[in-house]
């Protein structure tokens, strides 16, 4: 399944270490800008590059954990403010199946598993209202466990604020 698009646009990942962010980046936007505050080190550098990218007709994923409304609505206003379509993808990973990976990881890949549950415990599920336009959740357990190979035959699915309340009630309240 082919998630870039023609158009320029901002794509903001949601999901907790080890869900397959960067991942996904590499592997199904390789033409983006992918954009890690990280490795920037600070908010000021991260919106010059942002802004540069746009300016560049480039389109941009932005590879953090994004968990909060808050933490994505700075992306949502720059989108705005360029006239710029903005996207949310979820990563709808299981918590269990996040520290499964994370063990798997090492050096400063690797993150304590307390932060993972934080993690997974501020999650709140990216809605249409506030101000994407478009919201797609990639994974069910499933889907995902069939490993990176297998990203590109993931479902893509757009969905209203209450299915994608639905699917986090089934896949993560359930669990923790
Ligand atoms: N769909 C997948 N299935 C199985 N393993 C995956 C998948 N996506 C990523 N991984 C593995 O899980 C670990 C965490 O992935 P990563 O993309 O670094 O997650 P994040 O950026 O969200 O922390 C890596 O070792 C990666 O190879
Ligand atoms: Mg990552």
């Amino acid at each position: 399944m082919k998630l870039e698009s023609a158009k320029n646009e901002i794509v903001v990942l949601t999901g907790i270490p080890g869900s397959g962010k960067t991942t996904l980046a590499m592997r199904s936007f390789s033409k983006y800008n992918r954009i890690n505050l990280d490795a920037l080190k600070s908010r000021n550098k991260e919106k010059l590059e942002i802004c540069a990218s746009l300016g560049n007709s480039r389109s941009i994923i932005i590879d953090n954990t994004n968990m909060t409304r808050q933490a994505r609505k700075r992306y949502i206003e720059i989108a705005k403010s360029h006239g710029t379509r903005i996207r949310s993808i979820y990563l709808n990973c299981p918590l269990e199946m996040a520290l499964k990976r994370n063990a798997g990881r090492t050096g400063r890949e690797r993150v304590p598993d307390h932060v993972v549950r934080f993690y997974n415990r501020i999650l709140q599920v990216p809605t249409i209202d506030e101000g994407f336009d478009s919201v797609e959740v990639l994974g069910g357990a499933k889907e995902i466990e069939e490993g990176p190979g297998r990203m590109g035959t993931h479902k893509r699915r757009k969905i209203e604020e209450q299915k994608s309340m639905d699917c986090f009630l089934s896949s993560h309240q359930c669990r923790s």
